[in-house]
């Protein structure tokens, strides 16, 4: 089990912002918290996913999630009409594993060839990165920000990124909105309420204390990656709901949390840069950001029913030729993976699409909340 480690670098660098500028959005105390170069939590190289880790992610089940996800790449490929330039992008990958996983199925699967590129701001990562994906040549590449991403057709793919990109907090007054800032308090943190020129949301009154997270952060990050999808697919798996369940009245306190050593807890204020941050996603807002920037909603499913259409193609295409060991242990991490009572209800994958012919994707063969997601774009617009 990973220990807490106070990290009095991340804290000293908060502080000293504050003495200099005054109160931060949480924000910024999120960004510098998790991203911060070479202290951060996941710049530092200091967070570990998996078994003996902080958390799970799909990631850490088996290597069984990462050939699922080629066989849906695969479809993308046909459906562009099997172009040879046809380029992968991850975005938080972590150690490489995902990317381990899903081009080694790949190379089976696309032996005509294909682009791997990561987009990692990390060098301690990349170095990781690099040892694990090694092997398979000058099939992976990588950039360190978005902006030098050159166009491409393809599909982007991320587990986990939106929900670890920085939110501010909001604090209902009744009548209105107010903002918490991060202030100094002794020789920590504390929450100070201020005026906010971050969007409120459109909703109905809520009671005075109500707390609520915004993201503009994936605005930004959505639009980025559209402008350089030139045809393909944007696939955000994460947890998180539409906004009607999000913001619904019986979450008064929003969904932000911790979690270091597997142990979940709520102050988010103390020993930043020693423990992950994160908070559910907003579907609505990705899914109504993507209509103002030209892609269209090809599905909105649970990861229960996301995977279960996935695997039908993917079991077809190993028809008499996994062996038995194999396939329990596939059936294993399946169940894992689609279990309703855990991961299976609890994540989302949100297919965004630009200039990709039919036939949607297989995963989304069962999507049972598409239709909620443009309903929830539509209210939220005629709300707004
Ligand atoms: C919760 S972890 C998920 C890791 C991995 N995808 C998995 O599912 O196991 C979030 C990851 O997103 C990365 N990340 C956050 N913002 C990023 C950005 N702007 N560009 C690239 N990676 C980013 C973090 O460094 C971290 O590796």
């Amino acid at each position: 089990m990973c220990m807490f480690v106070k990290s009095p670098a991340v804290s000293d660098l908060i502080a000293r912002e504050i003495d200099a500028s005054g109160p931060i959005s949480f924000a910024r105390f999120m960004e510098l918290a998790l991203y911060e170069p070479g202290d951060g939590y996941y710049a530092s190289g200091k967070v570990r996913i998996g078994k003996q880790g902080d958390f799970f992610t799909n990631v850490s089940v088996g290597a069984f999630f990462g050939r699922l996800l080629a066989g849906q790449l695969v479809e993308v490929w046909e459906r562009l009409g099997r172009p040879g330039d046809f380029t992968v992008v991850e975005q938080g990958a972590h150690d490489g594993t995902l990317a381990a996983d899903v081009v080694s199925a790949l190379s089976e699967l696309l032996p005509g060839g294909f682009r791997y590129l990561i987009i990692e701001p990390a060098s301690f990562w990349r170095t990781e990165q690099e040892k694990v994906l090694g092997r398979f040549g000058d099939r992976i590449g990588w950039v360190d920000d978005v902006s030098r991403l050159p166009r491409f057709r393809g599909v982007h793919l991320s587990n986990e990124l939106v929900d670890a990109l920085p939110f501010h907090l909001l604090q209902s007054q009744g009548d209105g909105w107010r903002e918490l800032m991060v202030i100094r308090a002794g020789d920590g943190f504390a929450f100070q309420s201020a005026d906010t020129d971050v969007i409120p949301p459109a909703l109905p009154e809520r009671p005075e204390g109500v707390l609520l997270e915004v993201r503009p952060a994936a605005v930004a990050w959505l639009a980025s990656m559209a402008e350089r999808l030139e045809a393909g697919m944007i696939l955000i798996i994460d947890y998180g709901y539409t906004r009607e369940n999000l913001w619904a009245e019986h979450r008064t306190r929003g969904t932000f949390s911790c979690y270091s050593g597997h142990r979940r807890d709520d102050d988010v204020l103390s020993n930043p840069g020693s423990k992950d941050i994160t908070s559910h996603v907003d579907f609505t807002q990705l899914a109504d950001e993507a209509g103002r920037l030209g892609l269209g909603v090809e599905g909105f499913a649970d990861q229960h029913h996301y995977l279960v259409g996935a695997s039908e193609t993917y079991l077809r295409s190993l028809e008499g030729s996994a062996p038995v060991g194999e396939s329990r242990k596939a059936l294993r991490n399946l169940q894992t993976l689609i279990h309703p009572e855990s991961m299976g209800r609890q994540f989302h994958y949100l297919g965004l699409v630009k200039d990709l012919p039919p036939p949607a994707a297989s995963g989304f063969r069962y999507a049972r909340g598409t239709a909620a997601l443009l309903e929830s774009v539509a209210a939220m617009r005629v709300r707004a």
